[in-house]
């Protein structure tokens, strides 16, 4: 079948609730991916921040290849495999935490640390969760909820109660809503969704503050800006501050569905069995891949610190070059984006076209999140075509 067929095939049958490009990915090799018809495409969108190794990794395909090997995809969680344990160990030795529950998704990450946060406040009759505009925490009921953008909540209602919304990087619209009724506060230290938003330092280390004085658990949402993205193994990372949950998904699993819900600290032991589940959490073949990324991560790490100030230096020229199209580049890592003064949808139709794909962040903002292994000279090829689409629209 080629992309045409596939496209109506998919138009036929799926709902509407995605609005997708006309073409359908078959294969990949290092980050250059090909669709039905053999057309390739330099990728700048790695599964929306998820596929860290690129495509067709020796390491990965080994592990997939035992797992399968063993005829054991999936065990449940009413056993133990080695695979979970040892990516569980993996990252609480990473990211200095204490225990971890596995999931297959970041929405499903956040639900645990909801979950958490308002058993942990139960019993002090704490249940009020505070949030922040322009967030991005998931789709499901509590995620979409604690997500900070009303169209995500428009026709949905009612949303879960005791949710309320400050600020992001305005520590007083936080002091405003925090109370001795406050469980949790979430975050993510890099807004994704809402528009590639860096928290500033002391913005976090004021929720930090607040959190311990009001004895309220904080979360940090680094489904996206976690595992390496922004040049450390971790966001929270940069800047000296730790969380009580941190919630990852995206890149953990290799490209396989896995989320985790990570504890630190007073957040460790919330849970008792029976509290929580997740049928394919800790899933064999997603465990054995998550090995294989926790273990390169401190290596994809450093890589992504470099080549993501090349990336940084860069995307700074074309705004620049282009000031009737673009305001500001902003970011860190491998996790960028373009203010742009135009729908960021004309640009990404127009690198398509070229033999890139890159995404939007929000409305206005033009994503650059390459795998993580991306150099410096796709960096160059990503850019030039970023830069000829711009001067096609002046
Ligand atoms: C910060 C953040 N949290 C949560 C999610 C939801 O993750 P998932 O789509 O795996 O449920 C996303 C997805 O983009 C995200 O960026």
């Amino acid at each position: 079948m080629g992309n045409q067929e596939i496209v109506q095939l998919g138009k036929a049958n799926y709902m509407s609730n995605y609005s997708q490009f006309p073409i359908a990915i078959k294969s990949g090799k290092g980050i250059v991916l090909t669709d039905e018809d053999g057309k390739e495409y330099l990728d700048f969108v790695a599964g929306i921040a998820v596929n860290a190794l690129g495509y067709g990794n020796e390491d990965e395909k080994k592990a997939l290849l035992e797992v399968i090997e063993s005829g054991v995809l999936h065990t449940s969680n009413l056993y133990y495999n080695r695979y979970a344990v040892t990516a569980a160990q993996m990252l609480n030795k990473l990211a200095g935490s204490s225990e971890v529950f596995f999931c297959n998704s970041g929405a499903e990450a956040n639900e645990a640390a909801l979950k958490m946060a308002r058993k942990y406040g139960s019993a002090n009759g704490k249940s009020v969760i505070v949030s922040f505009n322009h967030s991005f925490h998931g789709r499901t009921y509590g995620a979409v909820t604690v997500t900070g953008q009303e169209k995500y909540h428009k026709g949905f209602s009612p949303m879960l109660p005791d949710v309320v919304y400050a600020e992001f990087n305005d520590i007083e619209s936080v002091k405003a809503l925090v109370s001795d009724k406050t469980a949790a506060i979430i975050v993510e230290p890099l807004q994704g969704e809402g528009g590639i938003i860096p928290a500033t330092k002391e913005f976090l280390a004021g929720l930090r503050a607040l959190a311990d004085s009001f004895d309220a658990l904080l979360v940090f949402d680094e489904v996206q800006c976690g595992l390496g993205r922004t040049g450390k193994p971790f966001c929270f990372q940069h800047y000296g501050i730790q969380p009580d949950i941190l919630t990852l998904a995206k890149a953990i699993g290799g490209g396989l569905p896995m989320g985790a819900c990570v504890a630190f600290g007073k957040a460790k032991g919330i849970f008792s069995p029976g509290d929580h589940a997740a049928t394919f959490g800790g899933n064999v073949a997603s465990s054995a891949l998550a090995e294989v990324v926790l273990s390169k991560l401190p290596e994809l790490s450093d890589h992504v610190a470099t080549a993501g100030a090349y990336l940084g230096k860069k995307l700074d020229a074309i705004v620049s070059k282009h000031p009737s199209l673009c305001i500001e580049a902003r970011g860190m890592g491998f996790m960028r984006g373009i203010e742009l003064k135009i729908p960021p949808r004309t640009v990404i139709e127009k690198c398509m076209e070229k033999g890139l794909l890159i995404c939007s962040a929000g409305y206005t903002v033009l994503r650059f999140i390459p795998p993580l292994v991306a150099t410096e000279s796709d960096i160059d090829k990503a850019v030039a075509i970023v830069d000829e689409s711009l001067s096609e629209l002046e």
